[in-house]
């Protein structure tokens, strides 16, 4: 009888016990790795490992909302939506640059981030930035990553974790991993900068075509989850602004970002009917900042076409420099400096990616993409 009770109690006792390292393993479990591509809406630092490159953000008054205002190269007064991202999925910190992974060798499974400033999707796009007067540049001291390169980057960094964790661990790791894109912006003003004769609609159909080759690529790597950013309403940035007489946005730019969205939705939804065991989440950027700047009040914003951090018309004649004008009320402004959003906003567009629903990201969003 007595024997019975002790046993009963102790079975009880190691069923609370194994309950509770249940709850405590799942709790613990850490979230999927997040491997970000893309142009300076999502780099944390890669250009400032390019000596070469001019476009960079390693200076006041660049992240004066972080940690002793320390500039990363993040080009915001804080974080930016690949942090923000990070951060939703459970990660405590964002994944470190690709060029800072191959310093310390650490942090392998948290993920990468490979995004670098003024690329694009075609390896020609800020290839020209790349000029320091008549100097030649080398590869090696190359100014921007295009996306092409940072795919090769991605490469090394599978192959590296197959050799340490065995195929089989690798491949699930990388099937479960969230790809996260966000480029084309720079392919538009690059057009657009160069004055391009070539036809609109074939100009954007390069664009998909080279989106489509890049996907096609991560996916034979052993990427299944995509989440892909597509392009803002770029004709609004204070850059663009500010050759528009009445300070309005350059319509043309917007209609090129609409363009790209709708092609893009095609594209997506044509590789998921030839790859079924992809997964994908698709932003609308574009709905989502013209959204914010029909309704500022909505979101408290009191600025939403001129730059905090910058010169000139708008703020937005001369970049974020040590002796720029700076706006205190950063929290208010939708664009930090003349073409990237706020600390604030950028929170706003990860918070969106992450729930919204489906006005704003289809077919489902990051949270569902990134759910086992
Ligand atoms: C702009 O034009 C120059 C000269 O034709 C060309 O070399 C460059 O690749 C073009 N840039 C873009 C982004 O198309
Ligand atoms: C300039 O902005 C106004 C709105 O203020 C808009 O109606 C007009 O189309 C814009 N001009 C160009 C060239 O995009
Ligand atoms: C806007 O500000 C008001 C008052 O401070 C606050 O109650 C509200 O939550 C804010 N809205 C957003 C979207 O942050």
């Amino acid at each position: 009888m007595m024997e019975g009770l002790l046993y009963n109690v102790a079975l009880m006792i190691i069923g609370t016990l194994l309950a509770i390292l249940h709850i405590s393993n799942a709790a613990t479990k850490p979230p999927p790795p997040i491997f970000i591509f893309g142009d300076s809406t999502a780099d944390v630092g890669t250009n400032s490992f390019l000596p070469a490159t001019k476009i960079r953000a390693d200076f006041p008054h660049n992240g004066i909302d972080l940690l002793h205002s320390k500039p990363t190269g993040r080009f915001s007064n804080g974080f930016n939506s690949a942090d923000f991202l990070a951060r939703l999925m459970g990660h405590q910190r964002s994944p470190q640059p690709y060029l800072l992974f191959l310093r310390s060798g650490r942090n392998l499974l948290r993920g990468m981030n490979f995004a670098s400033a003024a690329s694009g999707l075609l390896d020609v796009t800020g290839k020209d930035l790349n000029n320091i007067g008549f100097h030649f540049v080398p590869d090696h001291e190359q100014n921007i990553v295009p996306m092409s390169e940072q795919i090769k980057q991605f490469e090394s960094v599978c192959s590296l974790l197959t050799y340490l964790k065995g195929r089989d661990v690798a491949r699930s790791k990388l099937a479960k991993s969230v790809i996260a894109i966000s480029t084309g912006s720079n392919d538009i003003f690059g057009y657009f900068e160069n004055q391009s004769t070539i036809d609109p609609p074939v100009f954007i159909n390069s664009l998909i075509t080279a989106y489509e080759a890049h996907i096609n690529a991560l996916y034979n790597l052993g990427a299944r989850k995509f989440g892909i950013i597509s392009v803002p309403p770029i004709g609004c940035c204070p850059s663009q602004r500010v050759h528009n007489s009445t300070g309005g946005c350059l319509e043309i730019e917007n209609t090129f970002a609409r363009a790209f969205h709708s092609l893009l939705g095609t594209l997506m939804k044509k590789l998921s009917v030839k790859f079924p065991d992809m997964k994908y989440a698709l932003g609308n950027s574009y709905e989502m900042t013209i959204n914010v700047i029909n309704h500022p009040q909505l979101f408290n914003f009191t600025s939403i076409d001129k730059a905090c951090c910058g010169k000139g018309l708008l703020n937005a004649e001369k970049g974020c420099t040590p002796d720029a004008n700076l706006c205190s009320n950063r929290d208010e402004y939708l664009f930090w400096d003349l073409f990237h959003p706020t600390q604030y906003a950028s929170e706003l567009a990860a918070t969106t990616l992450y729930n919204g629903g489906l006005q704003f990201v289809t077919p489902v969003n990051f949270a569902q993409l990134a759910a086992p």
